[in-house]
């Protein structure tokens, strides 16, 4: 199953990914919607197809996500990862890959959406913070729920001590739930994703 993937930044989660087995899954697009970030270079280095659908460009959301559909449309692309990806899908985008969008979001789901999650949770002063990976819907980052993992935040955590825990298990996390999808492995009863737990 040929997948897209979608950033807008720093790209570890798409390495975690280049650097997996995938199969059945394959990358067959890496788009950001912001010129040079760092995930562009990685997708290059892997001799990945990557560019750049800046969201700027377009005057409206519907008009830069159909530019984005184009260039799925044009690799064969079946589903979509959103990996650091910071923009919300319209209802409409998502209606066109049916269960077929996954994201990654650094907090315990529906704990912290948006942006900056790990400084929510610290904020909070929460004491179990991590990684959520779900089903994409138009909602932010309110999809049903295929996989979490839960790490300690510690009393001297600050943010970015924070996130590079919650990161080690989501760039272990996310590569599997893919495989996982591209296999047929997962699907959805209402809101409850069936399939195998991680
Ligand atoms: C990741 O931690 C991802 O969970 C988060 O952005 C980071 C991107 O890092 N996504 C969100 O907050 C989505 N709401 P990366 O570019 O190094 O993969």
């Amino acid at each position: 199953m040929k997948f897209g993937v979608l950033v807008s930044g720093a790209g570890t989660n798409l390495q975690a990914l280049l650097d997996a087995d995938l199969a059945p899954a394959a990358i067959a697009i890496v788009i950001s919607n912001r010129p040079s970030v760092p995930a562009l270079a990685r997708a290059e280095r892997a001799g990945v197809p990557a560019i750049v659908v800046d969201h700027k460009a377009f005057p409206t959301r519907e008009a830069f996500e159909d530019a984005v559909h184009v260039e799925l449309a044009a690799r064969g692309v079946e589903a979509i990862v959103l990996a650091g990806f910071m923009r919300v899908l319209t209802a409409s985008f998502v209606a066109r890959y049916p269960l077929r969008i996954v994201n990654t979001h650094p907090s315990l789901l529906p704990a912290f959406p948006g942006v900056d999650a790990p400084a929510q949770a610290i904020a909070y002063g929460t004491k179990v913070a991590g990684v959520t990976v779900h089903f994409v819907d138009a909602s932010l980052d309110g999809g049903p729920i295929i996989a979490q993992v839960a790490v300690p935040v510690l009393p001297a955590d600050d943010t970015r001590a924070l996130h590079a825990r919650i990161q080690r298990e989501e760039h272990r996390l996310l590569p599997d739930v893919v495989r996982r999808l591209a296999a047929g492995e997962l699907s959805c009863e209402g809101r409850i994703v069936v399939g195998r737990a991680e």
